[in-house]
């Protein structure tokens, strides 16, 4: 921790003498407390108020020199050195008004906003929290918690704390801006228009993005009521000159209230992009979703032409805006059991993410996935011994290669009776090797095609498919976000008997 050296006390009380004699306030304030210390401080927040940030931290000094043990005074300087970007020294003094009064909802709030500063998210986290446990009427505290809960992709959390923040000061227009972007990731679109017009209304002219954003929760809002001809036809006049392309409009409109179970909406505005391209399988595919056909597999001309399109976005979306990982988590999991792979296959390898995380286990790995577009971004990325373009039970039962790892992270999403991929994967591994997958949950005992166009299975119908294996862990994990919201998976490894 920084150490901040408090002037000797001789010089402090030569500073009080010449402010005595030159400032006839400062010297009343003396005399009515008995003490210079409080007409330090006085002075101190008066230098503070007129922004001279660098006099403040100096008288604040001076008066801790005679009375070390003033929390308020540490708050004080913790304060105006964060104002003058003095964020380690502000660190220090915050700490030290806390070890002598950890009881005071002020300075856990300014340590909060302190470690906010240097990206420390933890500590600010644990202070904002001890802030609203100390004074629960702390809307800048509710508010903080909120933005860092937002920048950390909690978005129940967020909503929460922000929605505690509006309530407590109604007149904070960042509150409601908050509020507005939060609503629109839960996918309520018409709080996000109040919010978003009230933040407006008290003090922030809205930036472009904002109003697209607007412009989008007016219009899905209204598809929701019933009307998406009428939202769609007026989308532009609503949107003005922040208008984006129609097409993409719908696009979006049909994914985002499908993910947040506005299924006649979406089945809707499915029907009218499908009535526009009849021939296009992604359209048809997600419409078949979102209406609740059954299915044992997404079909091919789906995954290839859907992973074509969405290849050069998809680390992106996935790692950032869906908080993706389970490459990651599962190679952690197979680690557990065991490390060294003589042929590994990466089933669905996608981009490749999974790579990396299996380099430590072995040299030589293949990767198979259906779509070309993501199979250029995974040789991109390398790490592959072969990567190969085929359907993934196709190439199971085609191939002489016998494996003792095989990876499929997210991939199994796209096939809902796992038998036939099941059985031909322990066609292609050797006695003992080790199957690591993922899954989305689903309730009941079978699987079931998702809104989302892809599947979730029941631990029950994964017993049922695994004959040829034993399975060796099963760990409950949530894969990604849907409409801001985690998604229930499964990481299961499995050995082949
Ligand atoms: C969500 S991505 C996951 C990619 C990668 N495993 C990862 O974790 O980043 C699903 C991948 O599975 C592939 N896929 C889906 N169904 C397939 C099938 N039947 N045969 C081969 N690949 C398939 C898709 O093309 C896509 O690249």
């Amino acid at each position: 921790m920084t150490n901040i050296q408090l002037p000797d006390v001789s010089v402090t009380l030569a500073l009080v003498a010449s402010l005595e004699a030159s400032l006839p306030d400062f010297g009343r304030i003396v005399d009515q407390f008995g003490h210079p210390a409080p007409a330090l401080r006085k002075l101190g927040l008066v230098h503070w108020e007129n922004g001279r940030f660098d006099t403040a931290a100096r008288t604040f000094e001076a008066a801790l020199s005679l009375v070390p043990e003033d929390p308020d005074l540490w708050r004080d300087l913790a304060s105006v050195y964060s104002a003058s970007d003095r964020d380690e020294q502000a660190l220090t003094a915050i700490r030290m008004a806390l070890e002598i009064d950890p009881h005071s909802a002020q300075s856990w709030q300014t340590l909060a906003s302190v470690a906010d500063r240097l990206d420390d998210a933890e500590t600010a986290e644990t202070a904002y929290r001890r802030t609203i446990a100390l004074n629960p009427i702390a809307a800048a505290a509710h508010l903080g918690l909120g933005l860092l809960l937002f920048r950390k992709k909690h978005y129940d959390g967020a909503l929460a704390a922000v929605r505690a923040s509006v309530e407590l000061d109604p007149v904070n227009g960042l509150s409601h801006y908050a509020l507005g972007h939060l609503s629109f990731i839960a996918s309520d679109f018409a709080s996000c228009v109040r919010a978003f017009d009230e933040a407006a209304r008290l003090t922030l002219e809205l930036d472009p993005p904002t109003r697209q954003k607007r412009a989008r929760a007016l219009t899905f809002q209204a598809m929701i009521e019933g009307r998406v001809q009428e939202a769609l036809q007026n989308y532009s006049v609503i949107a003005g000159e922040d208008r984006e392309d129609l097409d993409i409009i719908a696009r979006d409109a049909f994914s985002v209230l499908s993910a947040s179970g506005h299924l006649a909406a979406a089945a809707e505005i499915g029907r009218m992009r499908l009535a526009e391209k009849p021939d296009d399988p992604v359209r048809r595919y997600l419409l078949d979703a979102v209406l609740g056909r059954s299915m044992t597999a997404a079909p091919t001309d789906y995954i290839e032409n859907y992973f074509d399109q969405f290849a050069p976005q998809f680390d992106g979306k996935l790692l950032e805006t869906l908080q993706y990982n389970a490459p990651c988590q599962m190679a952690k999991l197979v680690a557990g059991h065991r490390a060294g792979f003589q042929n590994m296959l990466d089933l669905g390898c996608g981009t490749g993410l999974a790579a990396q995380e299996l380099k430590p286990f072995g040299s030589t790995l293949t990767g198979v996935d259906l779509s070309s577009g993501m199979l250029a971004e995974a040789a991109k990325r390398g790490g592959y011994t072969e990567l190969v373009k085929a359907e993934a039970v196709a190439y199971l039962e085609a191939t002489p290669n016998r494996f003792d790892l095989i990876f499929a992270a997210d991939s199994l999403i796209y096939f809902g009776d796992l038998g036939p991929l099941l059985r031909a994967a322990a066609g292609a591994m050797v006695q003992g090797g080790l199957f690591a997958f993922s899954v989305e949950v689903a309730a009941g005992d079978g699987f079931t095609l998702q809104p989302s166009g892809r599947f979730a299975h029941s631990l029950d119908h994964l017993k049922a498919a695994a004959l040829d294996f034993v399975i060796l862990e099963v760990a409950e994990s949530n894969i990604r976000l849907e409409a801001g919201r985690p998604v229930p998976g499964l990481y299961v490894i499995m050995e082949r008997r």
